[in-house]
């Protein structure tokens, strides 16, 4: 094998603390609402590109198991932007973390991908340009490109959105509460589509989720924790109150999920200051200040097992 056709990217996920939740335009992923997000150490994809004359046709695998052809169109079309459609190539990706169980590994996945064919193909495009390159594989990846904090920004009335990264002193971290590692049963795609078509209280949903960014925006200014992380409560319960109003309704988190809002609830009030909130799946992710994520992990070993249990500091650096 010709190691010099065989580049390599690294992207991380992220985890939003004002959910993206319904589209206005399903192919370009013109989200609804604006959303931001925390990009994640801990959690990321290597995505290698091996170019190869030879080949007839795109091969992808994921975590070494051969993807099937729809998984593996949805990969040769985000290459499309970078390439001679002739050029056919091998993508292996790995995620550090469970695929599709709501740890948004579709975000890395896709940003790991970009940054791979900009590589790999000597494209040169700018950080804007792949970040709304992978948003067209999953909008949340648009995100992953900017980091530690990142903003993707709804003009509803021009039916845009654009991604950057948002400047803030506030030093966070997160835990993941791992509580289900299996495939959700409603993708995120699924779902959000479900409730943009028949949530009954879905424009209270955009309304509000669009105020909260707004307001985020400024409190991760003002360094307050507290506000921070209520207001991320609320706006992760409104979207997850959308999947209730749907119909037929339906609901990603489970008995486990709501025992863990309970105990988080009860720490709190001893003292332990952490927030929560959830996505496309059962899992929790807790907001800490990152100077109390170790007091706060400790606490956790007292109801969770440490293989269930992920800490992960903001990723501080840049791609380049
Ligand atoms: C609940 O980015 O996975 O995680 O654009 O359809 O690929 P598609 O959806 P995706 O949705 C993520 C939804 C969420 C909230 C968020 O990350 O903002």
């Amino acid at each position: 094998m010709d190691t010099k056709n065989i580049v390599t990217a690294k992207a991380h996920a992220n985890i939003a603390i004002i959910k993206y939740w319904g589209k206005l335009d399903e192919v370009k992923k013109t989200p609804l609402n604006s959303s931001i997000s925390l990009t994640l150490d801990k959690f990321y994809t290597i995505t290698s590109i091996e170019r190869n004359q030879k080949l007839s046709k795109d091969f992808f695998y994921l975590n070494d198991e051969l993807q099937n052809d729809n998984e593996t169109s949805k990969i040769s079309k985000i290459l499309d932007y970078f390439r001679h459609p002739d050029e056919k190539v091998i993508v292996r990706s790995h995620n550090s973390m469970p695929t599709a169980a709501g740890l948004s590994s579709s975000s890395s996945g896709y940003a790991a991908l970009v940054l791979c064919a900009n590589k790999s193909f000597n494209c040169n495009k700018s950080r804007s340009e792949l970040s709304y390159i992978a948003r067209l594989g999953s909008g949340s990846a648009c995100r992953s490109l900017y980091s530690p904090v990142a903003i993707w920004k709804c003009d509803i009335d021009e039916h845009k959105a654009i991604a950057y990264p948002l400047q803030c002193n506030i030093k966070l971290a997160m835990i993941i509460i791992i509580l289900n590692k299996n495939k959700k049963e409603v993708l995120s795609r699924d779902g959000m589509r479900h409730c943009v078509e028949t949530s009954t209280i879905f424009n209270k949903w955009v309304t509000t989720a669009n105020d909260d960014a707004a307001k985020m925006v400024s409190l991760l200014q003002t360094n307050d924790f507290k506000a921070i992380g209520e207001l991320m409560e609320r706006n992760t319960l409104l979207m997850h109150e959308t999947t209730l109003h749907a119909n037929p309704p339906f609901s990603y988190l489970n008995s486990d999920t709501h025992a863990c809002l309970e105990y988080i609830r009860k720490i709190r009030q001893d003292g332990f200051e952490t927030y929560f909130t959830m996505d496309a799946g059962p899992n929790v992710k807790l907001l800490c200040r990152e100077s109390e994520v170790h007091i706060i992990y400790k606490k956790l070993l007292e109801k969770y097992d440490e293989s269930n249990l992920v800490m992960s500091h903001l990723v501080e650096e840049d791609y380049d």
